[in-house]
């Protein structure tokens, strides 16, 4: 079972379980296709994308801006639908779930950041971070709990009571990865990071995720065009052409 219906408390906790099963790759992608309407006419964006994940491991997608980046980690996180291919997590295909079940999949199993944080600016920073919590039936208090322990981790002990709309562009982007890790995925699934951050704050962001990435046992899919940051990766890959080129 890829979905995990334990108690809240212990997700809460950070005990993830999330043993792969022998032979089991963590996450296949086969043979995914996506396409959208471009005033009525037909554009390919993803043709025939292939790649794998063991858990754990660190994965940069690279490419020119509009080739389709975004676009797979949307379909990866199961936040869109393919037009075509498979998706498995730890060998269960996910996207045979009915709607609720994938979307109690999500909430367990998959963190993400995305492209333009989309947090509620005129909430907290603990309202923001325990927001994924509330979603998945914890208590208020159980929430900021968990949002706080998350946001002191990032660094942010100082700005838990902040409505976001104060906080920096660096502040922001470090509440969107509180609220990207309050459930303790399994994988976290981040668009564009450090996008709009100078120099420093980006590097305060790329320690944190390598941090995390040890020690939450993490695996981490990051779309960048940060090359130092594509570095800090164990693997990269590029899309180009609407497939995925590199070591898949
Ligand atoms: N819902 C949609 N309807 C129509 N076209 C779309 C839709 N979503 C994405 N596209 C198109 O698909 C292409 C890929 O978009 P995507 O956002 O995945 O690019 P990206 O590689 O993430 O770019 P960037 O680096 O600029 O963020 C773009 O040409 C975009 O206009
Ligand atoms: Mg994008």
């Amino acid at each position: 079972m890829v979905d995990d219906r334990k108690s809240p408390e212990k997700t809460l906790d950070g005990k993830n379980g999330g043993h792969v099963a022998a032979g089991r790759r963590f996450v296949e992608v086969q043979d995914i296709h996506k396409g959208f309407q471009d005033s009525g006419m037909p554009i390919e964006i993803l043709k025939n994308v292939n790649l794998t994940l063991d858990q754990g491991e660190t994965l940069a997608i690279v490419g020119a801006s509009g080739i389709g980046k975004s676009t797979f980690l949307h379909i990866l996180g199961t936040l869109d639908r393919p037009d075509q291919g498979k998706l498995l997590y730890q060998g269960e295909d996910v996207l045979t779930f009915d709607s609720s079940r994938l979307a109690r999949f999500r909430n367990r199993f998959i963190g993400f950041m995305f492209q333009f944080h989309h947090l509620l600016p005129e909430f907290s920073a603990l309202e923001n971070a325990g927001m994924p919590a509330m979603i998945n039936g914890y208590t208020r208090q159980q929430a900021k709990k968990a949002a706080e322990a998350i946001l002191v981790r990032v660094g942010l002990q100082d700005r838990l009571r902040h409505r976001v709309s104060k906080l920096s562009g660096g502040e922001q982007q470090r509440v969107a990865l509180a609220r990207a890790l309050v459930m303790r995925p399994k994988i976290l699934l981040a668009d564009e990071p450090t996008g709009n951050l100078d120099t420093q704050n980006s590097d305060q962001v790329h320690e944190l995720l390598m941090e995390l990435n040890q020690e939450f046992s993490m695996t981490m899919v990051v779309v960048t065009h940060n090359m130092q940051l594509a570095a800090f990766m164990s693997r990269s890959v590029t899309i180009v052409d609407g497939q995925i080129v590199g070591t898949c």
